[in-house]
């Protein structure tokens, strides 16, 4: 049996199940599980998650020097408790309702359960005295619910999502039980500045607890209470990977046989997300496509390639976007192609990292316009990957990455004609120019790596420990 002293807990895996018998395992996708590898690798600790399958029950392994801790959902538990309460209920709230949440009390009551079940695995694996680290919106529940059942523990919790300002969060029916189920751990922390404040303001408002400067007081009973801290902790990459990948000879070399694959175009324009409504993918061809009908952009000179990866395809919003965009690309397509030029290169698949990194060597425009995003890792994925100091990033000002990357070309995905203007901003943006933003906005992201996001929010947590073993 594992007593590990340091164990994280996320929805998932970083590795998913495949059907391919000589490759068993495969890296899931996700911004958490990049950013979350190294930290793991380094710590030796074990990992609780879901093997990205329904019903697969196996004992904990080891993979690439850590600790998997499989939780087992069955089919129902996927449908109620991801699909359904996670991916239909809460994710479209947090991100503004830009597709209308569900309210379902069976889903709830799946969350429930296997929130349970996660914090069951992660209080059997963890060491006295252990460290845990709880990851996103999928296992609010569990901090408190650990807390209960080891209260020798000291937990972190992390949101990587966007937390909505009261108004909004007030929708929610269960909306006191997820405060107090996130108020189980000693630090919980968010991507923006503003995500702790509405957060700490739904604390406030729906709970009446006291808080000060990211201090949340939480009564324990008894006329006493601890304190748990709230703050701010922008999430990143690891930016030497990417370095060394743009770097490599055969990227190079990709980069090129890119461009000469789309008939060596003036212009590569590049947006690589999920395939998600929160993304503003519909807006980015929108824009796109009334450029070419103005005649603003032709196309013989600039190609759009849209990398969209599959995504949790059996929740119905997520298959309606899909529906909406392939029939926008058809259409834009199909006005404006010529036999030897294609306005839009549409992949509906995943790449791996050597790939996504000669894409973005060859974008000389990046669009990431979001219309809400907790951080957007592509945007810095980009930068860390520019070692030429070219290219121009479009960037939506709603997402977590507009706090720091503030040389980006900012825009606003709503405003139709502001997007298509800053499009053409970025296409004909001079050399000199291009190199003065991107040589500022590298020196950010180098500054901030995913181990100074890990090490900041780690160092908070043994701040907590030793508050609580001096009380
Ligand atoms: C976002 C979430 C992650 C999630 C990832 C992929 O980055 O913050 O928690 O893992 O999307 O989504 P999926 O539903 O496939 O895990």
């Amino acid at each position: 049996t594992l007593a590990a002293d340091f164990v994280v807990v996320s929805n998932r895996l970083p590795v998913d199940r495949s059907d391919d018998e000589n490759e068993p395992w495969r890296r899931s996708p996700g911004g958490l599980v990049a950013a979350l590898e190294p930290v793991i690798q380094a710590s030796g600790g074990a990992w609780v998650g879901w093997p990205g399958q329904p019903d697969i029950e196996i004992d904990p392994f080891d993979f690439d020097g850590m600790s998997l801790v499989p939780v087992a959902l069955t089919a129902d538990d996927v449908e109620l408790y991801y699909e359904g309460f996670s991916n239909d209920t809460i994710w479209p709230l947090y991100h503004d309702v830009i597709s209308p949440p569900a309210y379902h009390r069976v889903w709830w009551d799946s969350y429930v359960r296997v929130n349970r079940a996660f914090a069951e695995a992660a209080a059997s694996v963890a060491a006295p005295e252990a460290t845990v680290w709880v990851h996103d919106y999928q296992l609010q529940l569990v901090p408190r619910m650990l807390r209960e059942l080891r209260p020798d523990l000291v937990i972190g919790y992390f949101h990587h999502i966007p937390f909505p300002a009261y108004g909004i969060y007030a929708q929610l029916p269960w909306r006191r039980q997820v405060l107090e189920g996130l108020l189980g751990a000693d630090v919980i922390g968010f991507q923006r500045v503003q995500d702790a404040g509405n957060f700490a303001r739904a604390v406030r408002r729906q709970l009446g607890f006291e808080t000060k400067a990211g201090s949340i007081r939480v009564p324990v009973g008894g006329g006493r209470d601890r304190v748990a801290i709230s703050k701010a902790y922008p999430i990143s990459i690891d930016v030497a990977t990417y370095d060394e990948l743009a770097r490599r000879p055969d990227v190079q070399a990709r980069v090129q046989e890119i461009r000469e694959s789309l008939g060596s175009p003036d212009t590569i324009l590049f947006g690589v997300d999920r395939l998600d409504y929160t993304k503003g993918i519909t807006h980015r061809l929108k824009a796109y496509g009334e450029l070419l009908v103005e005649h603003r952009l032709e196309v013989e000179d600039v190609t759009l390639v849209q990398v969209a990866s599959p995504s949790r395809e059996r929740v119905v919003a997520y298959m309606q976007l899909r529906d909406e965009i392939e029939l926008t690309v058809g259409r834009i397509n199909g006005d404006h192609d010529t036999v030897g030029h294609t306005a839009i290169r549409y992949l509906h698949h995943s790449y791996p990292r050597e790939e996504m990194v000669a894409l973005y060597l060859a974008a000389d425009v990046m669009l990431v316009t979001a219309l809400r995003d907790g951080m957007n890792l592509v945007a810095k994925e980009y930068i860390a990957s520019r070692v030429d100091n070219r290219g121009v990033l479009v960037l939506s000002e709603f997402t977590g990455a507009a706090d720091e990357l503030t040389q980006a070309v900012k825009v606003n995905p709503h405003d139709i004609e502001g997007l298509k203007d800053a499009i053409v901003q970025a296409i004909q943006m001079p050399p000199a120019e291009q190199s003065r933003r991107m040589r500022a906005l590298r020196r950010r992201v180098r500054d901030h790596d995913v181990s100074d996001w890990s090490r900041g929010f780690l160092t908070d947590l043994d701040r907590a420990r030793a508050r609580g073993h001096r009380s």
